[in-house]
């Protein structure tokens, strides 16, 4: 969580930091703040909110100077206010941070003995007022850095400015990822690539304990034992074109209408423009000798993970696991030979599902990963990394992602049922070739839109909703549910359809909308059989389903979205576009932030 940005150079710092912060808030918005040294000065501006109330207070008291640092908050210690807003300065330094210093309370008890004051609530400041106490005893900015970096506990990705030192920024790492861009007379430091893309495509990661010196012409990096460290660098490709809505309102709108393109493009990518054979990047994955796979993820990407159990399980016979990444990291799971532990993130930098993966290595066979950011640090720290190639996704709330998540786990399955022989050869074909049609379908599916717009007035007004599925619209129910909470703000939980009656039920009435999805599958007599379960006990239904089903249902059902008849295998790709049109429609009605909904943050840092 969090965004941090550093630049030395020779054009003044603030235009490059707030542009760097734009393309860094989607790690959160609760407040944005930058800190440059001019003529040996060091001087900050802070606001709250998002980065267009900073953009405007330096309209109006603008801050000069050549280096400087930069920072976007979500909060964890202590209210988003502008005393607790980033960059932290203790006298000569300043101090911006992503992630938590765990031992901060001890910390703060150590320097209140030595009688040293507090302004804020954050952990941050700790950091700023120890590193300016070293300063104050006669050490220099990297001595002082030296000597703070061991004493910190938790993750970090930190970066300090001095005062008297224009040219001269200094980076740490620990658990949170951190980026060196590579200028020519002008260096940056952010905390990941796409940050630093309109500056430089030279990338250099930090690695786990680096701590980097950084000036206009050098950098000098030190791994955690002190030693001068080389580490590779990179020239990285990325889509630098990332703040255009395409004509749409909302980043969110935007990213649901380029499903079918985007999932095309991931299908073309692994399939080849013609043919039913799938393959794998570099060595592949030999799927003959997996015994079980674990697979781990958080929010969305869970529940594309709980959707390809399904598909893994009844497609190549391979038994799965899956798990949240904040409780499989603590619980320490037996993992034996013969599995293969797989982690799926849009990000790749979700700090669960990182030290999920960390944890996982040296006992799992192999670790693979399906993330959207191939330069991310799952991505790198992973034996095999499989793209979605989703493409920037900006809406907090993950749409175009998860399809693509969906579309590779698809895909790996059918592989893996290749391999294994678990499935009849024309039978694959036949599923392979119905993938290939797929973006044609989701094209007609996005014909809903109008539909969903007009339900959308009336789940507005719901204070509970309920989503339902079975089978491989289970999960789909879960991430519909998701969808709308995280943007709408209304309260919407999702059941296994057969479960409804284990105590759920007793929550519907009138008032409560109950989404269910139920295409025309080996589960839909059971499905409708449970709908009619809720219709008795006065429950309002909105039903998602193609035309026979929707046909089949009768008459009792309160409204219906159709979508068109696809293989059931494929129905959760299908069935995530009118749920996240729902949520995307009833969001606008509540006049809700669609793309920066409030306490969330796409990238997830912090535990
Ligand atoms: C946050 C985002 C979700 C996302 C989850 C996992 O909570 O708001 O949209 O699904 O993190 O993120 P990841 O980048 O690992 O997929």
């Amino acid at each position: 969580m969090c965004g941090i940005i550093g630049y030395l150079g020779s054009h003044e710092a603030s235009p490059f930091l707030v542009e760097a912060l734009k393309r860094l808030e989607y790690r959160g918005y609760d407040s944005a703040g930058i800190a440059t040294v001019n003529d040996g000065a060091l001087d900050r501006r802070r606001a709250v909110g998002k980065l267009v109330n900073l953009a405007d207070l330096l309209v109006h008291t603008p801050l000069r100077g050549r280096s400087g640092i930069g920072h976007t908050r979500w909060a964890t210690h202590g209210g988003p206010t502008e005393t607790n807003a980033h960059p932290h300065q203790a006298s000569r330094v300043a101090v911006v941070h992503n992630g938590i210093v765990e031992n901060f309370r001890e910390l703060r008890a150590e320097l209140a003995a030595a009688g040293i004051g507090f302004e804020t609530e954050t952990d941050t400041e700790t950091v700023a007022l120890l590193t300016n106490h070293y300063l104050a005893q006669g050490d220099s900015p990297r001595a002082a850095v030296e000597r703070v970096l061991p004493r910190l506990e938790g993750a970090f990705a930190l970066l300090f400015l001095f005062a008297g030192e224009d040219d001269l920024l200094i980076a740490a790492r620990k658990g949170s990822p951190l980026a060196i861009g590579h200028g020519d007379g002008e260096n940056f430091v952010g905390s990941d690539a796409i940050a630093l893309a309109p500056l430089t495509d030279r990338i250099t990661y930090l690695e786990e304990g680096d701590m980097a010196v950084v000036t206009r012409q050098s950098i000098e990096i030190r791994d955690r034992e002190g030693q001068l460290a080389n580490r590779e660098m990179k020239q990285v490709t990325l889509d630098t074109a990332r703040v255009d809505k395409g004509g749409h309102k909302h980043f969110m709108a935007k990213e649901i209408m380029e499903q079918p393109q985007v999932v095309g493009n991931a299908i073309k990518h692994y399939l080849g423009e013609a043919g039913t054979n799938i393959s794998l990047p570099g060595e592949g994955v030999d799927f003959t000798r997996v015994e079980r796979m674990i697979l781990v993820a958080c929010g969305t990407a869970y529940y594309a993970c709980l959707t390809a159990k399904y598909w893994l399980e009844t497609l190549a016979r391979i038994p799965v696991e899956v798990d949240i990444a904040s409780e499989f990291r603590y619980r320490e799971p037996p993992v034996t030979p013969g599995t293969v532990a797989l982690f799926v993130s849009q990000s790749g930098e979700t700090a669960d599902t990182l030290a999920a993966l960390r944890y996982c290595q040296g006992k799992a066979d192999m670790i693979l990963s399906v993330v959207n950011v191939a330069e991310s640090s799952i991505a790198r720290e992973s034996d095999l990394a499989l793209p979605i190639l989703a493409g920037t996704e900006i809406g907090v709330a993950s749409t175009k992602a998860f399809s693509c998540q969906l579309t590779v786990l698809l895909l790996l399955a059918l592989k893996a049922a290749q391999d294994r022989a678990t499935l009849a050869e024309p039978e694959r074909e036949r599923l392979t070739a119905a993938l290939r049609g797929l973006p044609a379908v989701l094209n007609r599916a996005l014909d809903s839109d109008g539909i969903a717009a007009t339900l959308s007035q009336q789940l507005a007004e719901a204070r509970d909703i309920l989503f339902l599925g079975r089978g491989l619209m289970y999960p789909l129910a879960l991430e519909g549910a998701l969808k709308l909470k995280e943007i709408s703000y209304i309260h919407a939980e999702a059941y296994a359809s057969g479960e409804l009656k284990h105590g759920p039920i007793a929550l519907i009435d009138k008032r409560v909308p109950v989404v269910v999805m139920a295409p025309r599958d080996a589960l839909f007599d059971k499905s409708i059989s449970n709908m009619e379960e809720v219709m008795a006990r006065g429950g309002k239904i909105l039903l998602i389903s193609d035309r026979e089903g929707l046909h089949a249902a009768g008459d009792g059902v309160w409204k219906g979205i159709e979508l068109p008849y696809v293989d059931p295998v494929l129905t959760p790709i299908l069935y995530a576009l009118p749920a996240q049109l729902l949520a995307y429609h009833t969001a606008i009605a509540k006049g809700t932030d669609v793309d920066q909904p409030r306490n969330l943050a796409k990238s997830v840092t912090v535990e």
